[in-house]
C-alpha cells in the first residue's frame, strides 16, 4: 500500500467517491433511524479515511478492537462489502454491536468475539492481519499491552489506526495516546491524523476535495477526528 499521506487520501476520495457517497448516505440514514441504539464514536474524516484505506488495501483480514455500538464496525464492513473480499474479526467486552450491525452487511464477512481482549489474545488472527484498528481502552497500560503483545505478532508493515489520541494538540498525559505517540516517535514512524486540534490543515485540504466531488454534507456533526493512522515497522 502507498504510504498514508493526505495527498494519497485525497486521491482516494476522488477514486471511490460514488461508493463512498452510498456508504455515507446509508450511515446517515441508519443514524437517523436508529440513533438511540447507536452511540456513534468515529467522526466523519476518520471514518471515511478508514473506509478509503481499506478500499485501497483490499485486505483479506481486518482486526477491530473496540466496537461499542458498531459505528466503526459498519464502516469497515462496508469497505469489505464494496471490495467484494475480506473478513473482519471484531472484539469487545460488550456485545451491543451484535444488535446493531445489519445482517446483510455482516453476511459471511464478520466474526465478533466478546470478552476482554487482554485475557484471550490468542483469538486474534494476528499473523494473518492485514489492517489493525484499535479503539478500546484509552489508558496507558492498555497501549503498553498491545504494543508488547499485538504489534510484534502482526506482519511487518501492517497499516494500523488508533482512536482518541489527539483531542487536543497533545495527547493527554498518562493516556494510551501519549504512549503510542512516544512509541512512534522513538522509532521515527510518521503518522497522519485528521485531528482538527492537532493538524487542522489536513481536514482543510480534504474538505476542498470533498466539496469538489459533492461529499461535503456531514454524516455526523462532531468534528474532532482524534484518530492516528500509521504503518507498523
Ligand atoms: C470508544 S468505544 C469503541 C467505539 C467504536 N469503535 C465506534 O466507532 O463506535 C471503546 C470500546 O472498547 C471496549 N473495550 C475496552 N477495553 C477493552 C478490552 N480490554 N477488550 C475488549 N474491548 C475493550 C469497550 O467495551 C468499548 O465498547
Amino acid at each position: 500500500m502507498e504510504s498514508i499521506t493526505v495527498d494519497h487520501i485525497g486521491t482516494l476520495y476522488v477514486k471511490y467517491q460514488d461508493d463512498l457517497r452510498a456508504v455515507r448516505d446509508a450511515q446517515r440514514t441508519f443514524l437517523r433511524d436508529r440513533g438511540r441504539t447507536m452511540k456513534a464514536q468515529l467522526d466523519d474524516y476518520e471514518a471515511e479515511m478508514t473506509y478509503l484505506l481499506l478500499r485501497d488495501l483490499r485486505p483479506e483480514v481486518v482486526v477491530e478492537i473496540g466496537t461499542f455500538h458498531g459505528w466503526s464496525t459498519m464502516w469497515i464492513l462496508s469497505a469489505l462489502r464494496d471490495n467484494g473480499a475480506g473478513h473482519l474479526h471484531s472484539f469487545d467486552i460488550v456485545d451491543n454491536v451484535v444488535r446493531n450491525v445489519p445482517r446483510e452487511l455482516a453476511a459471511d464477512r464478520w466474526t465478533f468475539t466478546q470478552g476482554d481482549i487482554q485475557q484471550h489474545p490468542e483469538k486474534i488472527p494476528a499473523e494473518k492481519t492485514d489492517y489493525l484498528f484499535v479503539d478500546a481502552d484509552h489508558g496507558a497500560r492498555f497501549a503498553r499491552w498491545y504494543i508488547e503483545n499485538l504489534f510484534p505478532a502482526v506482519p511487518p508493515r501492517t497499516p494500523a489506526s488508533v482512536h482518541d489520541v489527539f483531542h487536543g494538540r497533545r495527547p493527554k498525559p498518562f493516556s494510551e495516546g501519549s504512549v503510542i505517540v512516544k512509541w512512534l516517535a522513538d522509532r521515527n514512524i510518521d503518522f497522519l491524523t485528521p485531528s482538527t486540534a492537532k493538524a487542522p490543515q489536513v481536514t482543510e485540504q480534504l474538505a476542498l476535495v470533498k466539496k469538489d466531488v459533492g461529499l461535503d454534507e456531514p454524516v455526523r456533526d462532531s468534528d474532532h477526528n482524534p484518530m492516528i493512522f500509521f504503518t507498523l515497522p
